[in-house]
Parts: C-alpha cells; sequence; structure tokens
C-alpha cells in the first residue's frame, strides 16, 4: 500500500508543478488579463488542494519506504524532501495566494510580476529537485537502470 501510495503521489506532485508551470508561461506570454485571473484561481482551487496533499503523501510514504532501505540515492532523497517541503509552503503557497488575489483585483503591476517571477523560478527549483527524486525512487524500485560507472573498452 505505501508503495502504491509513494507511486502516485510521486508523480502527481512534480506533474501538478509542471502543469501550474507550462501553463502560467503560456497564459503570460499568450493570453488576457482575465485568462491570467483565471489561472490563479484554478492554481488555488482545486491546484494547491491537490498539490499539498501530494507532497505531503510523497514525503511521509517516502520516508516509510525508507524505513528498511539504506544507500546514497535514499540518503539524497531524504535530504532534498525538506527543500521541496520549505520552497513549496514558504514561497510557492504564498506567492500562489497573492498572486490569485492581485490578479482578481485587476493589480497587474510591477509588483505582480516580481512575485510571478519568483514563483516561477521557486517552481522550478522544486520541479528539479522533484525530478531527482523521481530519477532515484525509478532506480530504488528498479525500474529505471542507472548508467554504468565503468569506461567502455578502447
Ligand atoms: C516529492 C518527493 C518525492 C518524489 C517526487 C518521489 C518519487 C518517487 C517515484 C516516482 C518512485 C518510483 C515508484 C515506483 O515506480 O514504484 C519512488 C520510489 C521510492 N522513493 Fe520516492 N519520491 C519522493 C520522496 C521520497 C522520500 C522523502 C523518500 C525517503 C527517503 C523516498 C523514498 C523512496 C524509496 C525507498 C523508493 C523505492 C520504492 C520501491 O522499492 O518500490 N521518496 N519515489
Amino acid at each position: 500500500m505505501p508503495k502504491h501510495v509513494h507511486r502516485v503521489a510521486g508523480l502527481l506532485a512534480p506533474l501538478c508543478i509542471a502543469t501550474f508551470f507550462v501553463a502560467t508561461v503560456l497564459t503570460e506570454l499568450f493570453g488576457s488579463h482575465a485568462a491570467v485571473a483565471q489561472l490563479k484561481s484554478l492554481i488555488v482551487t482545486p491546484g494547491l488542494w491537490i498539490l499539498i496533499p501530494a507532497i505531503a503523501a510523497a514525503g511521509g510514504s517516502g520516508m516509510f519506504l525508507a524505513r528498511t532501505r539504506r544507500g546514497r540515492r535514499v540518503d539524497a532523497k531524504k535530504k532534498r524532501m525538506p527543500f521541496i517541503a520549505a520552497n513549496g509552503a514558504l514561497v510557492l503557497l504564498p506567492c500562489a495566494l497573492v498572486l490569485d488575489r492581485w490578479a482578481g483585483a485587476g493589480a497587474f503591476d510591477a509588483r505582480f510580476y516580481a512575485v510571478q517571477a519568483l514563483e516561477l523560478l521557486a517552481g522550478a527549483v522544486n520541479l528539479t529537485l522533484m525530478g531527482l527524486n523521481v530519477r532515484d525512487g525509478l532506480r530504488l524500485a528498479g525500474r529505471l537502470r542507472a548508467p554504468s560507472r565503468t569506461a567502455p573498452a578502447a
């Protein structure tokens, strides 16, 4: 059961961040202010209501699975998790809430775009950390082969 929970949450969380990221870039570049406001609202509800439980479930189930596992991949995943959680709770969550409020009020000023840039940066960091956790997780589960460490014979 924890394995299934981890697999679903571990794929859902990065998928959410990637979707929010791509949708944000596309609507900022090509969408109207109304479209941006609509997206900001969707990122908060239902977006955050899916993303936050997914991150918590991935972290919790991952720690549970790691009880019986040792090694550098497990250690690396454990070390990344506090950064993923802190970045989510302290940067992504407040940014999403404030951007939704400002976009809803039509306040597309310099402050809005500064926070939007910060949100995209934090999203890219979390996507990278989660991507590394997915890669190490797939290797731990035996679904992805690690690259060979030996140099090819001349
Ligand atoms: C948001 C953070 C995380 C993501 C996105 C993530 C993602 C994944 C994915 C996609 C898998 C492969 C599952 C499968 O195909 O069966 C996996 C496996 C695994 N993860 Fe994570 N993980 C995260 C956090 C953690 C944490 C904090 C730990 C604790 C060390 C952890 C430990 C493991 C272990 C031990 C496996 C192998 C499970 C098995 O043997 O089947 N993960 N992870």
